[in-house]
C-alpha cells in the first residue's frame, strides 16, 4: 500500500536553515511530514530534548502538514508505528552520501518495506550543519544567516555552555 506520510529523523541540535529547507521540500512531496527528534544520541547535546523540540515546533509552525515529535530506539520501528514507510534524509556532501547510504542499507535489512528518500537542500543552505553552528557560535561567530531568528536567540542563551566547551578544548580536556 502506498503511504502519504514521511518521517524525517535527526538530532536537530539545533535546527538550522539547512534542516528547514529539507523540511519544506518534504512537506511539498508528502501529505504529512513527521519531524522526528532523536532522544538517544551518543554525544551530549547542547540543547536538551525539550529545547530542540520547542525550537523545531516554533520554526515549523507555518507548515500545516508538518508534525514534530521525539522518538527513541530504531528509526524503522518508529516509522512503522507512524503508519509510514518512508524515511526522509538530506544530503549535503559526498561524506554525507557514504554515511547515509550505509544507514539506508542497514535500515533496509531491518525493515525491507521501509524506503529511504533523499533530498538536497538549495545550494546556499547545503553546507550548513548543526555542528558548524555550535562551533561558530562558541567562537562568537555570526551565525545569523544559517539559522532561524528563534534559534539565534536560543544560542545567545547558551553562551556560557558554548564558551565552556571552547575553554575545555583549549585546556586539552
Ligand atoms: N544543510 C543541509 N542540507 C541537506 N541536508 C541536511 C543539512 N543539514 C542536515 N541535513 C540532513 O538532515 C538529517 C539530520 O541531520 P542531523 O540532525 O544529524 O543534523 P546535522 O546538521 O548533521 O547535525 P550534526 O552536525 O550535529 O551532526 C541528515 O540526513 C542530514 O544529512
Ligand atoms: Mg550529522
Amino acid at each position: 500500500m502506498p503511504t502519504n506520510i514521511a518521517v524525517y529523523p535527526g538530532t536537530f541540535d539545533p535546527v538550522t536553515n539547512g534542516h528547514l529547507d529539507v523540511i519544506r521540500r518534504g512537506a511539498q512531496l508528502f501529505g504529512e511530514l513527521v519531524v522526528a527528534c532523536a532522544v538517544n544520541i551518543t554525544k551530549q547535546p547542547l540543547f536538551s530534548l525539550s529545547e530542540r523540540l520547542d525550537l523545531l515546533k516554533t520554526v515549523t509552525r507555518g507548515l500545516r502538514n508538518v508534525r514534530v515529535e521525539s522518538f527513541e530506539g530504531m528509526v524503522v520501528d518508529y516509522v512503522k508505528r507512524q503508519g509510514s514507510r518512508v524515511i526522509l534524509r538530506g544530503i549535503r556532501t559526498f561524506s554525507d552520501f557514504e554515511a547515509e547510504v550505509q544507514m539506508a542499507l542497514a535500515n533496509r535489512t531491518f525493515a525491507p518495506e521501509v524506503e529511504t528518500v533523499f533530498v538536497c537542500a538549495s545550494l546556499e543552505e547545503s553546507f550548513i550543519s548543526s555542528r558548524l553552528i555550535r562551533e561558530a557560535a562558541a567562537l562568537d561567530g555570526d551565525v545569523g544567516r544559517f539559522v532561524p531568528p528563534e534559534v539565534l536567540e536560543a544560542l545567545r542563551g547558551k553562551k556560557r555552555a558554548l564558551h565552556a566547551q571552547v575553554g575545555s578544548h583549549r585546556k586539552g580536556k
